[in-house]
């Protein structure tokens, strides 16, 4: 029996260095992509999937996210008093409902799998979503309501893949793939940031999964891999073969925003599809153009 996603797990708890100085004293997953926080975004792609449940892991220093999550009244009371419905509507209609949104704290920040296995107690025994709010993804269905119908399908564990350069191996976790149909792939093995030359092929994980409760006993008995961190990908590996394992080619296209030209090519992305800004940032990216 394929059991449903009701619940959403973001890690928060990243020090964000590649982003200093900006990430200092302010959470990278806060950063606006135009005019929103890319947590927000995330929490949106997984309110689109059908996410009832959002659990937040995050670290020091990371209150402004808990923050945004929640009501603000003088700001409200000062937008209903100059009846700016509009933007009333902007602050409040993407919330989660009180009791919707759990926090828990990772203390250290000793990788993404650590992360995920902080939610264990407020996921429990049911299989669940994982978004990385830097990995922000455009796309008209949304990748994670993509995923999960895919996954309503095949079950098991199921990642978000994409196909990056050779020589970009090195900056993910690369697939061993089995057998592939196109956006569905098989994964028989998953190598964390292989050289070029040792990767299994040019399939990258990017920040979407939907993972099955048995990855927090794997989670629980992994040692720390890659960089000195607890590594999902190392727990992930070792439930190939206990559960359906596949990743998914999504549509859309995918913007590291934990990375500047990412977040810079995010924002041109983004701020293009918006049909208030559209025609200006078009007009601005013709003249720079023009200048190169
Ligand atoms: P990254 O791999 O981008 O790490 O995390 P980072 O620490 O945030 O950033 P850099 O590499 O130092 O610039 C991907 C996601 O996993 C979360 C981050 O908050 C981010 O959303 N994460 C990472 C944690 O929650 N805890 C960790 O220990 C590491």
């Amino acid at each position: 029996m394929i059991r449903p996603i009701r619940t959403a797990v973001f890690p928060v708890g990243g020090l964000g260095t590649r982003f200093l100085p900006a990430t200092k004293a302010m959470p990278k997953e806060m950063l606006p992509v135009v005019d929103k926080p890319l947590i927000q975004y995330a929490v949106e792609e997984a309110r689109a999937a059908g996410i009832e449940e959002f659990v937040f892991v995050t670290g020091r220093g990371k209150q402004s996210i808990e923050d945004h999550f929640d009501r603000s009244y003088e700001l409200e009371d000062v937008l209903r008093e100059r009846g700016k419905n509009d933007l009333l509507d902007a602050i409040n209609s993407w919330m989660p409902k009180s009791g919707q949104v759990s926090y828990t704290r990772q203390m250290e920040p000793l990788g993404l799998g650590h992360a995920v296995r902080c939610a264990k107690a407020l996921v429990g025994d049911e299989p669940f979503a994982v978004l990385l709010a830097d990995d922000l993804i455009l796309s008209q269905k949304g990748c994670l309501a993509e995923m999960v119908e895919a996954y309503n399908r095949v079950g098991g564990n199921l990642i978000a893949a994409m196909d990056v350069p050779q020589e970009h191996t090195r900056r993910y976790g690369i697939v061993k793939p089995g057998k592939d149909d196109g956006p569905l792939v098989e994964v028989k093995g998953l190598v964390e940031k292989p050289k070029p030359s040792e990767a299994p092929s040019r399939t990258a994980v990017i920040g979407r999964y939907i993972l099955q409760p048995q990855i927090f006993d794997h989670l629980d008995r992994v040692e720390r891999g890659a960089g000195g961190e607890i590594q999902l990908t190392d727990a992930m590996a070792r439930m190939i073969g206990e559960v359906p394992f596949h990743g998914l080619r999504f549509s859309g296209t995918r913007y590291d925003c934990g990375d500047k030209v990412g977040f810079l090519q995010a924002n041109i992305a983004f701020a293009l599809e918006h049909p208030d800004l559209k025609s200006e940032v078009q007009d601005f990216l013709r003249d720079i153009a023009r200048t190169l």
